[in-house]
């Protein structure tokens, strides 16, 4: 059996080593984080070998494989498989990042592979986002107007719609906010960078009317102040996003509007 090191006080043990694949020459060792709600017992560490000859090259075709072929109780999301829905997003080799656009040759040795951290646990590797979800709810993540709506569109020049670049790229896929010590100690009361972020997408946006109402929301000495520029999060973004700068951005028009 092999032996692996946990800290003495962690409640995760050992796990099942699944066998070797028959006839499979290349062979990856992934570590796994397991638990299920329902089985009264703790998390646990799997360990499973993908046979690569048979299986495609991203951390998610190995996690897939081994769902196929190996394991069918490993539960973890998964949709697009190209990095654009944000719902494969786990702590790969101690980072957070997309399973679906990390290579297993990216890591060198054993791939170790836990949720996302400092979430609650739906199963395995499935973080429940049911809180951060309604955060990001809370800030009317949609286009705000008054003004009754236009026969055609809402018009924007292109200087306008240049600001929105490096915003409306994101996916919502919470390795950010799940980088973010802030957001750790604080997840009940400060937004964190994904949804502050978004936050901003939308008072930066010219079409929107609700700018002030927008800022109104997020000042406040948790919801936004709780941010102390660790840039984890920008670290973090799977996509090259900067949310550490979105959130100085946002500082910098509360501080603008008082003068
Ligand atoms: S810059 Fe702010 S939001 Fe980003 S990780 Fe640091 S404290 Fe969190
Ligand atoms: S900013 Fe990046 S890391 Fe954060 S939720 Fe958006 S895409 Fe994910
Ligand atoms: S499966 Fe959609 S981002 Fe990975």
């Amino acid at each position: 059996m092999v032996q692996f090191t946990l800290p003495k006080n962690s409640k995760v043990k050992q796990g099942k080593v699944w066998p070797h694949p028959k006839g499979a020459v290349n062979l990856t060792e992934l570590r796994i984080y397991r638990w299920d709600p329902e089985d009264g017992h703790n998390p646990r560490i799997d360990t499973y070998y993908v046979d690569r000859g048979d299986c495609g090259p991203m951390v998610l075709d190995g996690l897939i494989w081994i769902k196929n072929k190996v394991d069918p109780t490993l539960t973890f999301r998964r949709s697009c498989r190209e990095g654009i829905c944000g719902s494969c997003a786990m702590n790969i080799d101690g980072v957070n990042t997309l399973a679906c656009t990390k290579g297993m040759d990216e890591v060198k040795g054993v791939i170790k592979i836990y949720p996302l951290p400092h979430m609650p646990v739906v199963k395995d590797l499935v973080p429940d986002l049911t809180a951060i979800y309604a955060q990001h709810a809370a800030i009317d993540p949609w286009l705000k107007t008054v003004t009754p709506a236009p026969e055609k569109e809402w018009e924007q020049t292109h200087d306008d719609r240049a600001k929105l670049d490096g915003l409306y790229e994101c996916i919502l896929c919470f390795c950010c906010s799940t980088s973010c010590p802030s957001y750790w100690w604080n997840a009940d009361r400060y937004l964190g960078p994904a949804v502050l972020l978004q936050a901003y997408r939308w008072i930066i946006d010219s079409r929107d009317e609700y700018t002030g109402e927008r800022l109104d929301h997020v000042e406040d000495p948790f919801r936004l102040y709780r941010c102390h520029t660790i840039l984890n999060c920008s670290k973090a973004c799977p996509k090259g996003l900067n949310p550490a700068k979105a959130i100085a951005e946002i500082k910098k028009l509360l501080v603008e509007r008082q003068t």
